[in-house]
């Protein structure tokens, strides 16, 4: 464990290391693709060429003849699974995997088939081998043209496609100073360290999936169902996932392939995705077209916003991108409008990724506030407290807590943003120019229904059961201390199993959930067991529990905020730009781990400045292939790219969130961090970047 052993540490809160720090260092942390079953076989996907059509034939003569090529699956020849799963229609929101039982392509690099070998390697070269043809038809690839969805079919989140409040015309017909411009955001794809990954084993009828995942639960019903089982027929197990980010929510295509490979060659099999595969098969953010338009007095006050979406999703699913989302709830404006449209493409399916819609649409909005502050001449910290919410403006419901000007004093202060000088160019080092941008970060506090269970075990050890999975956040480590801090007891005597279906159901760590839910069920699990252990003179007990979210949650609107302040360079001739520093303060209710929480700011922020400066999938406008589909070409940032990231906390304590008060850090830190880097290129250059990527030829242009 750490060098300081974790019994001399005992608070909630305290930075301590990982506690399964030591097994990932030491590769003894097991992941989904290193569990060495008997008589394994390895899977591999075939992929569509073509981004639209039907696959006509499969030749794969020639490849089954291969050395331990054991089976090629196509959509000929795939078992047949009942109807039910393969023909659920496009509802909103619903995922609709590909899962060969059908002809249809939908995209280019669709997975069309399945190879099965005893090796990885064997399996791979038989792909090449693989002959298909196609009916090929013209794809939609190209957002300008390509049709929108009917209206009806646009529920972000499940809600409307318009919300209004107040009378936005009206709002902007009063205003001293309009802005009103185009943000636009690119399709990405989310690129977690470890791929997706699946090894399926049937016993019967009953299945077990070790899986890559950040939802057990979800992975366990959408194949249960798949292949018409009962829940408890299918086990999954996921005692380690390298990152998931939104992708690995909820299931694809690869794990009921997988298992179906697995009935095919009759013994287990694994089906591990290539990095190629995570392009198309596995998700990834949609693009956005952003039309925002501000009205305000000439003191700063707003009196009016509108924010306009248009993204777009796949010919599959009908996934709208929140990007409208937050500007609903940031500022006390009392005209407001948002409406929503997709744009069906031959792409893959996008989905959830970290913050989905608030990263994307915190771009919108905070480059537009920049840009409003810069034509009523206002300090842009002083316009965003000129209209500081003190209700959410969408409901006039009271916040659980907000320390957002806290935030802005903090960092500002911590920044030095008192030194800045207002106008764009003014600032220098040297032959770079220095500019200093900041934006405001948001992210719902979501709480949802969790088990746990928790023992007293005789040598005075606590065992804690809790259906969650570790996706690399430290929730194996905070809910040791949430559950050591309950029973006072050094953090070392809890021992924190996760990770498999047959325990407490907890939700999909998604959506910033986990601490906060899975959390309330560890502290109430422990102070149950606490209670029965005073009634029960210290014998060994086991309580078990099951947690909602009460009233609380009507009542109250819950949010975690923030803000960004960044300082980027930008050479004035070759138009690089570099970024040495950023400073964070975030209100998140209460901190766990003051070090795991820094850590996923951090990550936040990293992934910030690949989203501004960096990330972009390109697609073939003719053939609709995933060009740069390798982390050679899909850029995140390295080590070179990222300077000092000062992460700080304000003290938040909210009595309504949740019992334990935590609001979640998942996903609030990669929001506004492209809008702070980008309002800082503006100060530092006058050119306002308005399309991410933050490319050289855009600052130039
Ligand atoms: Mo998060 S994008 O909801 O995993």
């Amino acid at each position: 464990m750490s060098a300081e052993p974790l019994a001399t540490k005992k608070g909630l809160g305290d930075p301590i290391d990982r506690v399964d720090g030591r097994l990932k260092v030491t590769g003894a942390a097991r992941y989904a693709a290193e569990y060495p079953l008997p008589n394994l076989a390895h899977a591999v996907l075939v992929t569509s060429t073509i981004a639209k059509g039907r696959v006509l034939q499969v030749d794969a003569t020639r490849a089954e003849r291969l050395p331990g090529v054991i089976a090629i699956m196509t959509p000929m020849n795939a078992p047949r699974l009942p109807k039910k799963a393969a023909s659920e229609g496009a509802r909103p929101a619903m995922r609709v995997p590909t899962l060969l039982q059908d002809d249809q392509v939908h995209y280019n690099g669709q997975p069309i088939g399945v190879v099965i070998a005893d090796t990885f390697e064997h399996a791979m070269a038989a792909l090449p081998e693989i002959h298909v043809r196609y009916v090929t038809e013209t794809a939609l690839l190209d957002m300008a043209t390509a049709p929108r969805n009917p209206p009806d079919t646009v529920r972000p989140l499940g809600g409307n496609r318009v919300t209004t409040r107040g009378d936005v015309e009206r709002g902007l017909a009063d205003a001293a100073v309009r802005v009103s411009e185009t943000y636009t955001t690119p399709l990405e794809n989310h690129n977690p360290m470890e791929v997706h990954n699946t090894t399926a084993a049937w016993d019967g009828d009953r299945l077990t999936l070790y899986e890559s995942t950040q939802g057990i639960f979800n992975v366990r019903g959408s194949v249960a169902q798949a292949f018409g089982l009962a829940p408890e027929n299918v086990r999954v197990v996921s005692h380690f996932t390298g990152g998931g980010f939104g992708s690995k929510g909820g299931p694809w295509s690869h794990e009921v392939l997988a298992a179906m490979a697995a009935k095919v060659a009759r013994r287990p099999v694994k089906l591990v995705l290539t990095r190629r595969h995570m392009f198309g098969p596995a998700g990834g953010r949609a693009r956005t077209i952003q039309r925002i338009t501000l009205g305000a007095a000439r003191d700063g006050a707003l009196t009016a916003l509108r924010h306009d979406s248009t993204s777009n999703t796949s010919t599959l699913e009908n996934f709208v991108e929140g990007a409208a989302t937050a500007s609903r709830m940031l500022y006390a404006t009392p005209n407001f409008s948002s409406t929503y449209d997709l744009v069906r493409l031959n792409v893959g399916s996008p989905t959830f990724m970290r913050a989905p819609g608030e990263s994307t649409g915190t771009f919108g909005i905070e480059s537009a506030m920049d840009e409003l502050a810069h034509a009523l001449g206002m300090d842009p910290v002083a316009l965003r407290l000129k209209n500081y919410a003190e209700r959410d403006p969408s409901d006039g419901r009271p916040w659980s807590s907000k320390s957002l000007r806290e935030c802005y004093a903090l960092a500002a202060e911590k920044f030095g943003w008192g030194a800045r000088t207002p106008e764009p160019r003014s600032m220098r080092d040297g032959r770079w120019l220095v500019g200093w941008g900041m934006a405001t970060a948001t992210y719902p506090a979501r709480t949802q229904p969790a088990g746990a269970t928790a023992r007293m075990n005789a040598d005075g050890t606590v065992l804690i059961r809790t259906g969650t999975q570790e996706i690399g956040c430290g929730t194996y480590t905070v809910m040791s201390q949430i559950a050591a801090d309950v029973l006072g007891i050094p953090v070392d005597r809890v021992h924190l199993e996760l990770g498999v279906t047959d325990m407490p159901e907890t939700p999909a760590s998604t959506g910033s959930v986990t601490a906060a839910s899975t959390g309330t069920a560890v502290h109430e699990a422990a102070t149950l067991l606490q209670r029965r252990l005073a009634e029960n003179g210290g014998q060994p007990v086991e309580v078990s529990t099951s947690t909602r979210p009460g009233p609380e949650q009507q009542h109250y609107s819950m949010h975690s905020f923030g803000t960004v302040f960044t300082e980027v360079r930008v050479d004035p001739e070759l138009g690089i730009v570099r970024i040495p520093r950023v400073v964070t303060a975030h209100g998140v209710g209460r901190v766990l781990n003051e070090k795991t929480a820094r850590s996923q700011i951090i990550g936040g922020v990293v992934w910030g400045i690949g989203m501004a400066m960096t990330e972009e999938t390109h697609i073939d406008p003719h053939t609709g292939r995933y060009i740069n589909a390798d982390l050679a070409e899909y850029h995140v940032p390295v080590n070179a790219d990222v300077g000092t990231i000062d992460v700080h906390f304000v003290d938040e304590h909210d009595p309504h969130v949740n019992p334990i008060g935590v609001k979640g850090v998942g996903e609030i830190g990669i929001t506004g961090v492209a809008a702070s880097i980008a309002n800082a290129v503006f100060h530092a250059t006058g050119k306002r970047v308005r399309d991410l990527p933050i490319r050289i030829e855009r600052v130039m242009a």
